[in-house]
């Protein structure tokens, strides 16, 4: 039995028809850490209060280590399930000293215990040296920390986040990332982290939980949703991506496409006749003869590569163009003539 399930759980709020979550099915083993990925409205913050029991769910089950913590005639409320929560904006007390605010949850502790384990928390977050400052004299990384420090101090089973990295710089951003995931890891806590940012999503958890219109849409680890997204939705939210529409070969390993005929990974058969392919920009690797060729329309540079923007005939319509990463240090002039080929690892067959 996994330590935490989610079984057929959905929400509406009032009269609404539309479900806010509907029929998610989740399995967390312990000490994993999962990320719940989407954009605005689809249900991310719902599924983490349900799970918290800030929000009763319409129908469902959540099971945690083994008890049952909401069903159709149990409610456990949120401060008897073992879960820590932060908050996107932290929360912390503004009056309260951070030992006090580390310490707010272990009121029940004995007083000796109480300040070790506030000692032992601070350490593992890094930040024993600021127990006696104030939140307003922390940095806004500094604060997240305070607040997983707080969330992790009475032992929780579970931790839960809401949108942790939102409020941080970039470069604090990809700090961040690390340091949670370290901390997490230390204290071999199961985490939900929510997030509509994939690189966050990608960068922390074991595995990624794509959500939509409160559907779950695909469940993997970051590598294999990366190269195998399920349908097109996924492959656009995870990454950008080239869309095409094709029928599929009688070898069943190309499609043909506008392009042309387009590789496949190797892969368990399908017999469908018209198929879409995601094909990522950086499986496309330019050439001096490569197999598909076009003129560049495009080049903006991101730093780290350049995005060009291919057509690939002579014709006006977006769909006959496509998106390649090419390296910084390659020269492409716009308007000029380009031949590539296409990495059949970057390619799938997506609905
Ligand atoms: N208390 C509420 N009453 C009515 N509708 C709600 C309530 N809370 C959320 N909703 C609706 O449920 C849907 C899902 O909201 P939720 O907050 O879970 O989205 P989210 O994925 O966290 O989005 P965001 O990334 O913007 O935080 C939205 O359509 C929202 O308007
Ligand atoms: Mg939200």
């Amino acid at each position: 039995m996994s330590f935490v399930q989610l079984e057929q759980l959905s929400k509406s709020f009032g009269h609404s028809l539309a479900s806010a979550v509907n029929d998610v099915n989740l399995h967390l083993e312990k000490g994993e850490i999962l990320s719940l990925l989407g954009p605005s409205g689809c249900g991310k913050t719902t599924t983490l209060r349900m799970i918290a029991g800030f929000e009763q769910p319409t129908i469902g089950k959540i099971t945690i280590g083994g008890q049952t913590m909401y069903s159709a005639n149990v409610s456990i409320p949120p401060e008897k399930r073992g879960i820590g929560m932060v908050f996107q904006d932290y929360a912390l007390f503004p009056h309260l000293n951070i030992e006090k605010n580390v310490m707010f949850g272990l009121n029940k502790w004995k007083v000796r215990e109480r300040k070790k384990r506030v000692q032992e928390v601070l350490e593992l977050v890094g930040l024993e040296d600021c127990a006696k400052r104030f939140p307003n004299e922390l940095s806004g990384g500094q604060q997240q920390r305070i607040a997983l420090a707080r969330a992790l101090a009475p032992r929780p089973h579970v931790v839960l986040m809401d949108e942790p990295f939102s409020n941080l710089d970039a470069s604090l951003k990809e700090k961040m990332r690390h340091d949670v995931t370290n901390i997490l890891r230390k204290a071999n806590t199961t985490g939900v982290i929510v997030t509509h940012d994939q690189k966050d999503a990608f960068a922390v958890s074991d595995r990624v939980v794509v959500m939509k219109d409160g559907v779950i849409q695909q469940i993997a680890e970051p590598r294999q949703m990366y190269k195998c997204p399920r349908n097109c939705f996924v492959a656009q939210f995870v990454g950008k991506t080239n869309l095409l529409d094709g029928t599929m070969c009688a070898d069943l390993k190309h499609v043909n496409t506008h392009i042309g005929k387009v590789c496949l990974p190797e892969r368990e058969d399908t017999m469908i006749e018209n198929v879409k392919v995601s094909i990522r920009p950086e499986g496309c690797l330019l050439a001096d003869e490569g197999r598909y060729s076009g003129k560049v329309e495009n080049v903006t540079y991101s730093g780290e590569y350049q995005e060009l923007v291919v057509r690939l005939q002579e014709s006006d319509s977006d769909e006959e163009t496509m998106m390649i990463y090419a390296p910084m240090e390659q020269d492409v002039v716009i308007g000029s003539a380009v031949s590539f080929d296409i990495k059949p690892e970057l390619v799938a067959l997506v609905d």
